[in-house]
């Protein structure tokens, strides 16, 4: 049986001013009635799947368990990190839990941040994943790529294994945009789903490899946490001293043990606005709009209002999203780039 592990401490800064960092994107109903978060979570339901482990910053406990509440969900181990040090470290707390408490399983790690439309193929996938993360495989998920997108990974297609998966020859996490167009013209490669499977062993012991300074300090702060009736709580002092490292840069690129089975279930990460648009019902002239919103002479955009009548004119290919205390304007084609704005205003505090 596996173990689905939910990432949901992430701070989807791209996503800005609608994510906040008391509030982030995982948290907000953006494409259907109920979170991100919430649908990761109903996605498990259909995996041959035990309870699974949650990791969020402390900060989102109650957003977190107000969340599962609300779906009648009382399947999940809360682990809390007491700051961000990305999924490298989170991974790593969840696989010591499972080694602690059921010697080894498969994980099943997922974002808590995307969208996949089609569950079945979605279940598929992750059966045909199964086979080889018993055999010590880093399992990834690859979807075949429609844009030269500098947010994601890339994972070069090698040998076949079988009918349903693939060596993999190369991982680069976010190359830049020149790179990840040659990947594209290439036809070899697929984007990194971000979600993962392998077993808590052969993590751990990948870690201990490649990254022996985040091993160490995961595995003390888990032996030194804190339980409650709701909560995990990783031992603050040894977990802060983990370096900061996601699992694409600290592992995915430097393994020689990971396959990656392709998946084609209407995925989407819905990091920036420009993904977000994507996915959006549009209108005759290709914008995407929400709230109390007049356009004119305006194409190819999206324009989110909260508090206040928005409107434009003349106007393509932008980000128009207005909340109660920040404006956004962007050029749809720079949306990665709201993470600098988020990055000034703390440089300011
Ligand atoms: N618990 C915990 N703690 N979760 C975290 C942390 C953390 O410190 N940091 C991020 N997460 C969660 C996020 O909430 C999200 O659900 C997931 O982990 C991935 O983190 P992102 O920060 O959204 O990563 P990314 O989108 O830049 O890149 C990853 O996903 C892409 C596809 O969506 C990589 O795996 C890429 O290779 C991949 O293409
Ligand atoms: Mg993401």
């Amino acid at each position: 049986k596996l173990t689905p592990v939910i990432m949901a401490g992430g701070s989807g800064t791209r996503l800005w001013p609608l994510s906040r960092s008391l509030f982030p994107k995982q948290f907000l109903a953006l494409a259907s009635n109920v979170s991100m978060l919430q649908q990761t979570v109903q996605r498990t339901a259909g995996l041959p799947s035990d309870d699974s482990i949650l990791l969020c910053n402390d900060d989102h406990r109650f957003l977190v368990a107000e969340q599962l509440r609300a779906l009648n969900y009382k399947g999940a181990r809360i682990m809390l990190e007491p700051a961000g040090r990305n999924t490298a470290p989170a991974i790593a707390l969840a696989a010591f839990d499972i080694v602690a408490t059921k010697q080894d399983s498969l994980m099943m790690v997922m974002a808590a941040d995307h969208v996949i439309d089609n569950q079945k193929a979605f279940e598929q996938s992750v059966i045909n994943a199964i086979e080889l993360a018993i055999q010590d495989k880093l399992v990834t998920f690859g979807i075949v790529p429609n844009a030269p997108e500098t947010g994601y990974g890339y994972i070069k297609r090698g040998h076949e294994l079988q009918n349903t998966a693939f060596d993999v020859n190369a991982f680069v996490e976010k190359p830049d945009l020149e790179t990840a167009q040659a990947y594209i013209d290439s036809g070899e490669y697929y984007w990194n789903s971000g979600m993962f499977m392998f077993k808590a062993s052969v993590y751990l012991a990948s870690l201990k490899e490649f990254s022996p300074a985040i091993y160490a300090a995961c595995e003390q702060a888990y032996n030194e946490k804190t339980e409650d009736l709701d909560f995990i709580r990783a031992g603050k002092e040894a977990f802060l001293n983990s370096p900061d490292d996601s699992i694409d840069y600290a592992i995915m690129e430097r393994t020689t043990d990971a396959v990656v089975v392709p998946m084609d279930a209407g995925w989407s990460d819905l990091g920036s606005w420009s993904a977000l648009w994507e996915i959006d019902k549009k209108d005759d002239n290709q914008n995407a709009v929400n709230g109390d919103v007049v356009l004119h002479n305006t194409s190819g955009s999206l324009v989110h209002a909260t508090n206040r009548l928005v409107t434009t004119v003349g106007l393509d290919d932008v980000i128009i999203v207005e909340t109660k205390d920040a404006v956004l304007v962007a050029a749809k084609d720079q949306v990665q780039d709201v993470k600098e704005i988020v990055n000034k205003l703390k440089a300011e505090g």
